[in-house]
């Protein structure tokens, strides 16, 4: 039986996957959309793979019980070790392949940067799947772990004198590498889009892994005869693992969406 109507499931640590979110809206606005934000166990970036893992199946868990017909790690810290959670049994889109792909089309002097949390990094699979794609890419990375806390705490405005001086000591060592494309390895990341780009060349294409990795799953979606069949606009339902209210004012601020609902859930019980 097919289940076009059934909603799609993205899960994150907690706001970075809404740049997924975002993208979906505009290229398939009809699609139902349950979404899953860690937001009571946000940063994962900085903890160890076991309890990544630990928190991965619980928001996979939470995300089939409300019976989704895919499911997006719209997560790049989950999506580095996704070959070590095996338990699922539904089509399930890591933000790796899409991004990686969308990278080495982009780049025309075979230079490519890496940002993400040090979980990603420490992994180097971005990097790795990159050099399988073509073994004279050029492939440097870096951990920006305090980016995640910029993001959550609405701290992304270009003028902010914080958020610059951040960037400025993450990416300082990207300045002289030439490269001209540049990974935003982290979900959280192109919501300091306009801070990074204030600050390296005009020159450097960034990858947005949140929106490269909507436009993948619209197509497996579109292949898989899975779209919604419905002309009605898509109805958006977030939880998230803590207070809703902040998270609340973010998405609507983010999304510029006027009807949404937010509920708390306890996902230590999945
Ligand atoms: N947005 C996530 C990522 O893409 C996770 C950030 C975090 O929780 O550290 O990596």
């Amino acid at each position: 039986m097919k289940n076009n109507n059934l909603p799609i499931g993205i899960f994150d640590s907690g706001l970075g996957g809404l740049t997924t979110v975002k993208e979906f809206i505009k290229i398939l606005p009809n699609e139902n959309i349950v979404y899953f934000g860690d937001t009571g166990r946000v940063p994962y970036g900085t903890k160890s793979q076991k309890i990544i893992i630990k928190y991965a199946k619980q928001d996979i868990n939470f995300l089939k019980f409300k019976n989704v017909k895919i499911i997006i790690i719209a997560c790049g810290t989950v999506s580095s070790i996704v070959p070590k959670i095996s338990t699922f049994d539904l089509k399930l889109v890591s933000t790796v392949k899409p991004t990686i792909n969308a990278a080495a089309l982009a780049t025309k002097n075979n230079r490519i940067g890496i940002i993400g949390t040090n979980a990603t990094i420490r992994s180097s699979t971005y990097k790795n799947e990159l050099e399988k794609i073509n073994k004279n890419f050029f492939v440097c990375q870096k951990a920006c772990p305090m980016f995640v806390p910029l993001v959550e705490n609405g701290i992304t405005n270009e003028n902010d004198p914080v958020a610059m001086e951040i960037v400025r000591r993450y990416l300082e060592e990207f300045k002289n590498k030439n490269i001209d494309t540049l990974i935003l390895g982290c979900t959280h990341y192109p919501m300091l889009k306009q801070v990074i780009r204030k600050f390296l060349p005009s020159n450097i294409t960034f990858v947005d892994s949140g929106k490269e990795t909507a436009k993948f799953t619209a197509n497996i979606l579109l292949k898989k005869d899975l779209l919604n069949s419905s002309k009605k606009p898509g109805k958006y339902n977030f939880f998230i693992s803590d207070e809703v209210s902040i998270f609340k004012e973010q998405a609507k601020r983010f999304l510029k969406l006027e009807k949404f609902s937010v509920n708390e859930v306890s996902i230590e019980k999945f």
